[in-house]
């Protein structure tokens, strides 16, 4: 039977935020449904891509370790041992919009804070090593079993193996351990050392990644826009005061030069440099084709799917999509933000928000890819 993705939090979710997020591990049994609908052949088939970032990890306990990148080749996997290795494709919601429909469910969140879907598939014994992410993970088992060991929180400075690329720890004092089984979910915050190892063949796990802009990149981008809407202004200093010493720089006046340069980063400055940063997608991948005969099966009240590659992030002016800024007259505004707060638009929800306006701008967006139609003609009424 055609079913979708789900994730549902095991605890009101204002708890898990006060609780868990960034702050504490939490294992969530049974929480995932409808993850069959991707089948490792698929997966395989992906990392044969061009295009597409995979990973083949091969080692276990004390190593030695290997790690090679895609895309890869049918040859590459028929040689492969029985056991201990594990394939690993991100941004698998990007290729398969029927995947990125799970997103829908951490809506507890900002869509702008989600990176990706991983996905990767191992035989018995596979694991990538032990390690830290820099970012939050909800791991969800899709088939198999895997054994998680969970141990304290890491930083840069937490010695690592002789292993240029794979970055493993030297040392992993296990914390706790549970066995993760078809819907079970583990959540863990930045920084928290974990290692997973398949119990079986046939072991899928979903990696629902998030994303914490690194703060320089922020501030390179709000100054880099910055500079591109100032205009050659200079420093002004009319009605000054006699300086205590010509040789001085006073605290009055550094104040006053800071102050003037970072008064170039205005309120609208900053909103468009952070719109167009948090909208841009992992990898443009609207070329890939949309299952809608599946997406429709399982939700016959859908009449519009936004295609996995495409970001959205609604602002007080419009709606960013993919970097690019649409401006939104006041009518359209609720549209927007009704587009960017999910992926899977129902006729009961959306044709109500659709003004003239409104369905010119989805049409547009439909042929360019950023949505698909699951009922051909879209005409909105
Ligand atoms: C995996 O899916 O095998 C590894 C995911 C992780 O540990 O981050
Ligand atoms: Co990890």
């Amino acid at each position: 039977m055609a079913a979708l993705p789900r994730f549902t939090l095991p605890l009101p979710a204002a708890d898990f935020l006060r609780d868990h997020w960034q702050r504490k591990p939490l294992v969530a049994r049974g929480a995932a449904t409808g993850l069959d609908l991707l089948d490792p052949d698929t997966l395989a088939g992906l990392s044969l891509e061009d295009g597409v970032e995979s990973r083949l990890i091969q080692g276990a306990g004390n190593g030695p370790w290997s790690l090679r990148h895609g895309p890869f080749t049918e040859q590459d996997f028929q040689t492969l041992p029985e056991r201990d290795w594990t394939l690993l494709v991100q941004s698998v919601d990007h290729c398969l919009t029927d995947v990125s429909l799970l997103l829908d469910c951490f809506d507890f969140l900002p869509g702008w804070r989600i990176e990706d879907i991983m996905v990767s598939y191992a035989v018995r014994g596979g694991s990538v090593g032990p390690h830290f992410d820099q970012y939050d993970v909800f791991l969800i088992q899709a088939s198999g079993h895997r054994r998680w060991q969970i141990g304290p929180v890491c930083d840069a400075d937490t010695p690592r193996q002789p292993h240029d690329s794979l970055k493993l720890l030297a040392d992993m004092p296990v914390r706790e351990e549970h066995l993760l089984g078809p819907g079970d979910v583990l959540y863990l915050p930045p920084g928290v050392a974990h290692h997973g190892v398949a119990e079986d063949d046939d072991c899928v796990t979903w990696s629902v990644g998030f994303r914490a802009p690194r703060l320089a990149d922020l501030l390179a981008r709000i100054t880099d826009e910055a500079l591109a809407d100032t205009q050659d202004s200079l420093f002004t200093d009319a009605g000054r005061t006699l300086p205590a010493s010509s040789g001085q720089l006073s605290e009055t006046d550094a104040s006053a030069l800071a102050q003037q340069a970072l008064g170039l980063i205005s309120p609208a400055v900053t909103q468009r440099a952070l719109g167009q940063l948090l909208s841009e997608p992992r990898h443009p991948g609207l070329d890939f084709e949309v299952d809608s005969g599946h997406i429709r099966a399982a939700a016959p009240e859908a009449v519009l799917v936004r295609h996995g590659s495409t970001r959205l992030v609604a602002d007080a002016q419009g709606l960013w999509l993919n970097g690019e800024h649409w401006p939104l007259p006041d009518e359209t505004k609720p549209l927007g933000t009704y587009l960017a707060s999910r992926r899977l638009y129902s006729a009961k929800a959306l044709y109500p928000l659709l003004d003239t306006n409104g369905r010119t701008l989805i049409n547009e967006w439909i042929e360019q890819g950023y949505f698909v139609a699951l009922h051909e003609p879209f005409d909105g009424q």
